[in-house]
C-alpha cells in the first residue's frame, strides 16, 4: 500500500499537523507513524478513543527490537493504538537517544510500512537530512513531502534541503519516491505562499507543487485533542482535501509497481540478513528506551506474539468504519 512521508527542513512549520490532517482525510485506512527522531509529539497531543492518555507502549519502542529478525507483514499494526476519533497511530520514540539506539532498524521498518497489507501509512519524519537515519524511511516512501511556512528562513532551508535530498534520491533511479512541497499559510498570505513555493521549486523543478494548507489555529486545535464542531467546513480541512487529492493523483499517475516487494534496494537486503549483517547490534525495548545502542538482547518472547498477521488487514472499509474514521473529520 502507499507510504507517504512528511518532513521539515528546519523549525516547526507544521509537519506533524499536516501528516495528521492527511491521515485523517485519506480515503483508505491509514496508520499514522510518529517517526520524528527528535522525539514524537503524538503522545502528548491526543488521548485514546477511551479518553486515556497514550503511552509509549505499544509503539515504536516495542516494535523496533523485533525488527532484528525481520518483520512479518502487518506486524506493525499490533504495536499501534487508536486515538480519539478512530485514527490508528504508531506512537514514536521520546528522545534522539532512543532514535539513535534504534537506527539500524529503520530500513526494516521502512519496508514493512511500504508493504503493509490493507493500510496506507503516513509518516511524520520530523526534520530530515540526507545523513539522518530516517533517510531509509524517506527512500522507501512513494511520496516524500516537504512542509514550509512562507518565511525567508523556511524557504531557504527547504531549498537547500531539497537540493541535497533530490540529488541523493536520484541515485535510486526508478525506485525513487516522488517528492512534493506544501506551504502552510494564512488565507491572507496566499501570494507569499505562492512565491515561497515558486522560489524553492525553481531550484528543484522535479519537486511537485502541492499547494497550500490553511494556517487556521482554531481548527488545528483538533489535532491537540480539542473537539471541533463541523470541521469539514474549516479552511484547514478543505485545504487538506485538496492536498490529499493532489497527492493521490500524483501517486495514481505513477507507473504501477508490478512487484509488491521489488528486489534491489538496500533495505531488502538488510531485512533478510537482519541488522547484524549491517554491523549493528540488536536493541531491546529497555535498551532503546535508555538510548543504549550497544550489546543488546532481542525482543524475546514478544516477537512471536507480535509477528502474527492482521486477520482482517485486507478487508475493505465498511460504511461504519468510514463514519468512525479519524478525529471528527467527515470526508
Ligand atoms: N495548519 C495549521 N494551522 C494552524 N496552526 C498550525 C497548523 N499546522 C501547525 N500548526 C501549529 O504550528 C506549531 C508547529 O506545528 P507542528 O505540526 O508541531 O510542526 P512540526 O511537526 O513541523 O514541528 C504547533 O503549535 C501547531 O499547533
Ligand atoms: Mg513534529
Amino acid at each position: 500500500m502507499a507510504l507517504i512521508s512528511f518532513f521539515s527542513a528546519k523549525g516547526a512549520p507544521g509537519t506533524t499537523s499536516t501528516a495528521m490532517l492527511t491521515a485523517a482525510l485519506w480515503p483508505r485506512p491509514t496508520l499514522l507513524v510518529d517517526a520524528d527522531p527528535a522525539g514524537g509529539d503524538l503522545l502528548m497531543r491526543l488521548p485514546t478513543d477511551a479518553g486515556m492518555a497514550l503511552t509509549q507502549r505499544p509503539g515504536l519502542l516495542t516494535l523496533l527490537p523485533l525488527a532484528r529478525h525481520g518483520l512479518a507483514p502487518g506486524v506493525v499494526l499490533d504495536h499501534s493504538q487508536v486515538v480519539q476519533g478512530g485514527q490508528r497511530v504508531l506512537v514514536g520514540l521520546d528522545s534522539p537517544e532512543q532514535a539513535e539506539a534504534s537506527a539500524a532498524f529503520w530500513p526494516i521498518l521502512g519496508r514493512n510500512f511500504h508493504d503493509l497489507p490493507g493500510t496506507d501509512v503516513v509518516l511524520d519524519l520530523g526534520q530530515l537530512s540526507v545523513r539522518s537515519s530516517q533517510m531509509s524511511l524517506a527512500e522507501r516512501s512513494d511520496m516524500l513531502i516537504g512542509v514550509i511556512r512562507p518565511t525567508p528562513a523556511s524557504v531557504l532551508h527547504m531549498r537547500q534541503r531539497l537540493t541535497a535530498l533530490t540529488r541523493t534520491l536520484a541515485t535510486l533511479g526508478p525506485d525513487a519516491p516522488l517528492v512534493g512541497l506544501v506551504a502552510i499559510a494564512d488565507v491572507q498570505q496566499q501570494a507569499e505562499a505562492s512565491s515561497a513555493l515558486a522560489t524553492v521549486l525553481t531550484d528543484v523543478p522535479e519537486v511537485h507543487h502541492l499547494g497550500m494548507v490553511a494556517h487556521e489555529p482554531r481548527a488545528e486545535r483538533m489535532f491537540h485533542g480539542d473537539l471541533l464542531v463541523r470541521p469539514e467546513r474549516t479552511m484547514l480541512v478543505r485545504s487538506g482535501r485538496s492536498l490529499v487529492e493532489r497527492v493521490r493523483s500524483l501517486l495514481d499517475g505513477a507507473a504501477p509497481d508490478p512487484d509488491p516487494a521489488p528486489a534491489g534496494r538496500g533495505a531488502d537486503q538488510v531485512d533478510q540478513a537482519g541488522p547484524a549483517g549491517s554491523g549493528a547490534q540488536a536493541g531491546s525495548t529497555d535498551a532503546i528506551e535508555a538510548g543504549d545502542a550497544s550489546g543488546l538482547p532481542d525482543g524475546g518472547a514478544d516477537a512471536g506474539a507480535a509477528q502474527k498477521e492482521q486477520p482482517d488487514a485486507d478487508r475493505p472499509m465498511s460504511r461504519r468504519d468510514l463514519k468512525k474514521k479519524k478525529w471528527r473529520v467527515q470526508r
